[in-house]
């Protein structure tokens, strides 16, 4: 007969863990640094804001050269490290370098979110090859590569204070991974955001015994430029962002300040390879 493993043997017994974490701390993201790509704007921007109120250092990676107005406003009211770097997640050498640099001025990287991404809109018949081929390697191949690079990186730096262990990425998927778009042909798009919920399922699981948490989010219809820019071209999608919801209205930035600060922090520590809808309902159903 084999001997018994008696559950002392097995479980490091302290139930009482709780007691010594207080919420609030656990939400801090002071002395961490976060890479956020598509951060020159949109959904990105408003992310970095939410890491930089809650102490998180910043380097934003986006290909545009010249950030949105609201950059300056990030750099200005926080006592943070902030920097913006151009570059393309779709080049893999350019993105090792920009990450190389990142190291190099923020001394490591704590955390990531990979919200570059492109919504194209055009009937699946008609697409050609190259302009699909960009959507894939934007939204997929860039998210890989960044997630890949970050991770590399959090795996091989030494603990620090603030982030005794590993690190966290979030990335950034969409409703479109789910169901397709009312009044919209965006067929590469719901294919790459479906990519890259599974990424996250599948990295999750392969890091954790690095430390390494990976989840995403999927939003709904978010208030951004580029739905802005949708709804002006298309005076119809701006009545099915709106009415579409359960909640009859569209995802202000702000709906997802609270959950990207709880992903990256040791407020999610037990969590990982999951997906998070914030869409109003729309995942759901419908009332009428
Ligand atoms: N806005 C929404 O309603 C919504 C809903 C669900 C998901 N999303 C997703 O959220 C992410 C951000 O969307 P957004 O509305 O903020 O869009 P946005 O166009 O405002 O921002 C996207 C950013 O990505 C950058 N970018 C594009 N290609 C790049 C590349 N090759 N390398 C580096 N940066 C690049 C752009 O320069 C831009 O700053 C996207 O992945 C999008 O699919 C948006």
């Amino acid at each position: 007969m084999g001997s018994i493993v008696q559950p002392e043997q097995i479980l490091k017994r302290d139930p009482d863990g709780f007691l010594k974490n207080n919420v609030l701390d656990l939400f801090s993201l002071k002395g961490r640094t976060i890479v956020i790509t598509g951060g020159a704007r949109g959904i990105g921007l408003a992310l970095a804001f939410a890491v930089a109120e809650v102490g998180g250092n910043v380097a934003i990676l986006d290909a545009a050269a010249k950030p949105h107005e609201h950059y300056q406003l990030l750099k200005e009211r926080h006592d943070v490290k902030v920097e913006h770097y151009q570059s393309d997640v779709t080049k893999y050498e350019v993105l090792k370098e920009t990450f190389a640099q990142i190291v190099q001025h923020f001394g490591r990287i704590d955390g990531l979110v990979t919200a570059a991404g492109i919504c194209p809109d055009e009937p699946f018949l008609d697409r050609n090859p190259e302009s699909v081929a960009r959507c894939m390697n934007i939204n997929v191949l860039g998210t890989y590569y960044a997630a890949q690079l970050a991770a590399a990186q959090m795996a091989k730096q030494e603990p620090s204070e603030a982030n005794p262990h590993g690190g966290s990425i979030v990335l950034i998927a969409s409703i479109a991974a789910y169901v397709a778009s009312k009044g919209q042909t965006t067929s590469d798009y719901c294919a790459s955001k479906g990519a890259v919920v599974s990424l996250a399922r599948a990295l999750g699981v392969e890091l954790a015994m690095k430390g390494i948490r990976v989840n995403s989010i999927s939003p709904g219809y978010m208030m951004t430029d580029m739905t802005l820019d949708l709804a002006d071209k298309y005076p119809h999608l701006a009545a099915i962002m709106t009415t579409e919801p359960p909640m009859k209205r569209m995802g202000d930035r702000t709906d997802l300040k609270g959950l990207i600060v709880y992903l990256l922090s040791k407020a999610s520590a037990y969590q990982t390879s999951e997906d998070i809808l914030v869409t109003g309902g729309i995942h759901a159903g419908r009332l009428m």
